[in-house]
Formats: structure tokens, C-alpha cells, sequence
């Protein structure tokens, strides 16, 4: 399985978005975190800023709402040119039409489960789903400390996956470092958001590939 990595730009300079694309032309992808200050306890950035980060870079954007509303809101990103776009099970009251409304527009679905959130109650959901994000710190912040607790669902939800067939990559989030990517690879996931272990390296381009390398194990 081939492992991604995705740089989170919520531990980059927001002055200087282009510039901090541009200093990771390795990532697979750009993980954008959007919150609302009503989902989460932080406030970051919203359509305008996404759609002008579209034109500023050729790397697909993967934006994760950590909003009140994603019902309401997830498809405007889907339909701006967002390439992923993942709600959280918390907060979307009616996931499966939103997903579908997410494809609908071209992009991939996201499914995002908060670390308490277990993950069995959705298995029916799967077949609505392209990427299942398990985060890894509770939703809200950069440079947290990774949960162990969540490793036993990552394997869990690895099985179902499996079990499920088709493609559906599933996501870490949260204090991903070169001290616990390889946890989690081993306990099945494929694809990894970084923060502050990309963007507070000296050499965010060089972090990105030595975290790769470990995933790959
Ligand atoms: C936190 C965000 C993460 C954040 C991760 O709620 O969803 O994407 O950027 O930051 P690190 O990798 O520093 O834990
Ligand atoms: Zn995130």
C-alpha cells in the first residue's frame, strides 16, 4: 500500500500561504483545517481563503470541516474545487445525503471520527465513503500530543475496510511525528496529516520524505 502524506498548513505562516505550498512540492496532498469557532474551539479559515489557495498551488487540496454546520456547507467546498472534502460524524446530521452530495460535486467523501467516537456505528456507511479519518489528538489544535488509545480502532476499522473491499483510505490526524507514524502504519493506516512535524522542521520537504520512508516501513 502506498503511503500519503499530507501536510497540514494549520502550522504553516497564514501570511504566507503560497510560499508554504510551495515549500512541500512532495506532499501528496495539502490538508486544509477549517474550524468555526462553534465545533471547535479555534477559528481558521473559510471558502474565500480555500478558493485562493486552489489557484496558488497545483497540489490537491483535502479540507476537514471542523464545523457546526457541514451539512450545510461541505458541498460549496466540493463544487470551489476541493479534491477532498471530510465532515465530522459529530456534527453532519445527515451524513449520507451530505456525502453523496460531496461526490456529486466531484470530489471524494471524507468521514471523520473524533477519538471517542467509535467507529462500529458507521459500518454501513463505507459504501458513502472514500476516506475515513480517525483522528489522533481531540479535534481543535496543531501540535498535540497522539492519542494511543486510538490505536486499537485503527485496527478495528482497518478490518472493516477489508471487509468492506474497495478503495477507502484511511486517515490519521494528530501528533503524527517521526515517533508514532510507523504505530499507526502498522496498525493499518495509509495515510497521514502532519503539522507541526512537517512545518516546524527545518526542512519541511526533508520531514515529509523521512516520514513517508518510516510509514513504508
Ligand atoms: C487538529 C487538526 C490537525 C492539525 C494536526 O484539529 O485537525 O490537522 O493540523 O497538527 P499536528 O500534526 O501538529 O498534531
Ligand atoms: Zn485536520
Amino acid at each position: 500500500m502506498a503511503m500519503q502524506i499530507f501536510p497540514s498548513i494549520l502550522s504553516a505562516d497564514f501570511a504566507r500561504l503560497a510560499d508554504e505550498a510551495a515549500r512541500v512540492p512532495n506532499a501528496d496532498w495539502l490538508h486544509v483545517d477549517v474550524m468555526d469557532y462553534h465545533f471547535v474551539p479555534n477559528l481558521t479559515l473559510g471558502l474565500p481563503v480555500v478558493e485562493s489557495l486552489l489557484k496558488a498551488t497545483g497540489t490537491p487540496l483535502d479540507c476537514h470541516l471542523m464545523i457546526a454546520e457541514p451539512d450545510r456547507w461541505a458541498p460549496a467546498y466540493a463544487e470551489a474545487g476541493v479534491g477532498s472534502v471530510t465532515i465530522h460524524a459529530e456534527a453532519a446530521r445527515a451524513p449520507v445525503r451530505t456525502l453523496r452530495e460531496i461526490r456529486k460535486q466531484g470530489a471524494r467523501s471524507g468521514f471523520a471520527l473524533s477519538p471517542a467516537t467509535p467507529v462500529e456505528p458507521y459500518e454501513d456507511l463505507l459504501g458513502e465513503i472514500d476516506m475515513l479519518l480517525l483522528m489522533t489528538v481531540e479535534p481543535g489544535f496543531g501540535g498535540q500530543s497522539f492519542l494511543d488509545m486510538v490505536l486499537p480502532k485503527i485496527r478495528r476499522t482497518r478490518e472493516l475496510i477489508d471487509r468492506h473491499g474497495g478503495e477507502i483510505w484511511l486517515q490519521i490526524d494528530g501528533g503524527v511525528s517521526e515517533e508514532t507514524i510507523e504505530r499507526c502504519a502498522e496498525a493499518g493506516a495509509d495515510t497521514f496529516v502532519a503539522g507541526s512535524a512537517v512545518y516546524g522542521a527545518a526542512d519541511p520537504a526533508a520531514a515529509i520524505d523521512k516520514l513517508r520512508a518510516l510509514a513504508q516501513g
